[in-house]
């Protein structure tokens, strides 16, 4: 098992402004196979990344299905062991419990056969939280704080519409006045005028308990609308990251143009306008089996020779805190002529 240079877990604060820390987190899922069932190989889905996020502040993780953003939420919640790196089980409670997950599919991840108020409650159980009469009260609060009827507790999760489901589930998430949600695609299963509203009351929750956010989308227009900061990740990597309005006015890595091109629902002839200099060619690389040197230099429109060497390191935009792992960025390497 490879090691990690230093411990991904610096959940603490290193100063008040910033929540949590992450450094050269890693999760690799072993393939076992043969008679022996031996690992025969592996799939490096988080492979090496580093982010802070300022409380109160939301992070937006965007990149195409597959490059790892689940694995990085699920790994800082410890659903997932990393590999590597640790932290007893003792001193990561305390600040489990300040961190939860919101999840895509609200249907399944809700258990169809329990009540609305008993979901809700759920957490405050297993935490052995106030006596029961408070923690009625509680259910009633926290319903009320996702604006759903207090008396839709008594209804099974079938009983209630996709954008109710996910109020269910911010209301579960927030029982034990976390510090920090992962939000992995909430609203990606939900009609567009559902959509608005749970983000405005994820927003509006933000605000009131201050909470601090760690965003998943492939939808970078809602990113756009959500994140302060914005990584984005290419089969397990961070290869661009900083501020969200420098990142949409001034992408930098090749990924990132590609994929803002691609944002707007376009019709084929509007797509055929989009010069070939800003697509990303062919599909995503099996992740068990990645191009050395930069991961995208097999699709990057804009790949020269340096770019099958070492992989490159995140360079500095010229934005503040805003950088990307591209040799393009580099004054050494940066070809001469037309800007690229
Ligand atoms: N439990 C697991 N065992 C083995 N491989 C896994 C496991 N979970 C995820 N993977 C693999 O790790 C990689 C990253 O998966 P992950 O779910 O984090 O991607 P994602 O960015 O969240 O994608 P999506 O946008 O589709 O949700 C994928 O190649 C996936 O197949
Ligand atoms: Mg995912």
């Amino acid at each position: 098992m490879s090691q990690l240079d230093s411990d991904p877990f610096e959940h603490l604060p290193t100063s008040d402004d910033d929540l949590l820390r992450v450094s050269g987190l890693k999760k690799h899922f072993p393939i076992h196979g043969g008679i022996l069932n031996r690992e025969v190989d592996r799939v490096r889905a988080v492979d090496g990344v580093d982010f802070t996020i300022p409380r109160g502040k939301t992070f937006g993780l965007v990149g195409e299905s597959g490059c790892g953003k689940t694995t990085i939420g699920k790994t800082l919640l410890r659903l997932h062991e990393p590999t590597g790196g640790d932290l007893s089980a003792k001193e990561f409670k305390p600040i489990k419990r300040d961190m939860q997950i919101v999840f895509q599919d609200p249907s399944s991840s809700l258990n169809p056969r329990r009540k609305v108020k008993d979901i809700v409650s759920e957490p405050l159980v297993v935490h052995g939280w106030g006596t029961g009469e408070e923690r009625r009260e509680r259910v009633d609060e926290l319903l009320d704080s996702v604006g759903m009827p207090v008396q839709h507790k008594h209804k099974h999760p079938n009983q209630l519409s996709g954008g109710q489901k996910q109020r269910v589930g911010i209301a579960r998430a927030i029982a034990l006045n976390p510090q920090f949600l992962v939000l992995d695609e909430p609203t990606s299963s939900l009609d567009v005028s559902v959509q608005a509203r749970i983000v405005h009351l994820l927003e509006e929750l933000q605000e009131e308990i201050g909470l601090t956010y760690l965003f998943i989308s492939h939808d970078l227009s809602l990113i756009n609308n959500v994140a302060d900061i914005v990584g984005v990740m290419y089969l397990g990597r961070i290869v661009e990251m900083g501020k969200t309005e420098d990142i949409f006015r001034n992408p930098q890595h090749p990924y990132t143009r590609a994929l803002l091109s691609a944002i707007k629902p376009l019709n084929d002839r509007d797509r055929e306008l989009i010069p070939d200099t800003l697509l990303a060619k062919g599909e995503i690389p099996d992740p068990r089996d990645q191009p050395g040197g930069c991961a995208f230099r097999t699709r990057c429109p804009k790949a020269f020779e340096p770019c099958d060497g070492d992989e490159p390191n995140l360079y500095e935009t010229g934005d503040d805190e805003h950088a990307a792992r591209c040799y393009l960025l580099d004054e050494e390497h940066r070809p001469d002529g037309p800007p690229w």
